[in-house]
Order: C-alpha cells, then structure tokens, then sequence
C-alpha cells in the first residue's frame, strides 16, 4: 500500500499546526495501538499489504478527535453529551480523510474501529465478522493501549488486569479467536 505525498501533507497540514499538549497523546497513543496491533498481526501472518494497511489505519484511527473541541482532552470528568460528541470522532475522521486518496481498507479502521463483535459498538452497529478483520485487530489494540495509560478521565490498570479484561470481553466487546491469540501472545 503506498501512501500518496498528498496524503501525507494533509495529514501534516490538518494536525501539526494546531497541536497542544493535551492532543499530543492522540499520536503516542496512535503509535502504541500501532505497535501492539501489528505483533498481533504478524503473529496472525497476515500479508505484508495487510499489515501496511493495518499500520496506516491503526496510526490515524482517532484523527477525527482533531475535529473536535480540545477541552474534550483537558476534563477529568465527562458528561453524556461529552461522550456523544467524542463518538463523532470515527465520522470526523473518516470525513476529512475521504477527501483525499487514503487507501479504502485503511479508512474502514477509521469509520469502524468502536464498532463491537455483539453489535454493540457504534456508528454502526456492525456485529462479527461485518467488521473487517483488520479493524477488530486494531480495536483491540486500542483498547489494551487505554487500559494500560490511561485517560484524564479513567485510572490506568495494570498489565495483567488489562489482560483480564480483554479475557473478560471476548465475544463481546472482541473477536473471541483473536482474542485467543492475544492472550497467546502478550499473556
Ligand atoms: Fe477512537
Ligand atoms: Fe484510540
């Protein structure tokens, strides 16, 4: 999968220029979710042009949040309306990178990554397998990164009580057989 010049001088465009400290985290997490997501790729042997794709959607997942008020990223507390405004972020971001040549695959990550196996998950609802498996790999991957840092707004776990709770979701929240691997793997 290549990534075009045009795409990387949106990305530098839209991001760099207005970036604050309480933002900065969306990249380290971007490139954490990235990191766990392709060991669980690789271990899965997914293509080359699989794991580039999984690579480019893991790191832009949450670039919607760009789109949003940065108070969001400074509270500790957040409300009900907060929340549904953060949900937009999927959209947001899957709107601004449609614009330009990103590749399809890449962007499903981006629209569906809180989508949820039971069909809980949103914009969609999408449930099982509608997801796409690089996006489950990635939504587990962001999940296991949230556990383990943080938020303002939610205490971090410990490596093993983030393990367990990725164990306690499966079939749920997560794909049960990837989330067999996971445990295989970082367990
Ligand atoms: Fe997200
Ligand atoms: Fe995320």
């Amino acid at each position: 999968m290549k990534i075009s010049d045009a795409t990387i001088s949106f990305l530098l465009r839209q991001s760099v220029p207005t970036i604050t400290w309480n933002q900065s985290f969306i990249f380290s997490h971007a490139l954490h979710v990235e990191k766990i997501a392709l060991r669980l790729g690789e271990n899965l042997g997914l293509s080359a042009q699989d794991l580039a794709i999984l690579s480019w959607g893991c790191i832009l997942h949450d670039i919607g949040k760009f789109s949003l008020p940065q108070t969001f990223f400074e509270q500790t507390i957040l409300s009900i309306n907060d929340y549904k405004e953060i949900k937009r972020h999927p959209g947001l971001g899957y709107i601004a990178l449609r614009e330009i040549d990103f590749n399809r695959e890449a962007l499903e990550i981006v629209l569906y990554h809180h989508e949820r196996f039971d069909g809980l998950g949103y914009p969609f609802g999408l449930k099982g397998k509608e997801i796409p498996l690089n996006t489950r790999i990635c939504s587990l991957a962001d999940s296991f990164e949230v556990m383990l840092w943080g938020r303002n707004y939610q205490k971090n776990k410990t490596y093993q009580e983030a393990l367990d709770d990725i164990a306690a979701n499966s079939g749920t929240q997560f794909d049960p057989e990837l989330v067999v691997h996971f445990i295989n793997l970082f367990g």
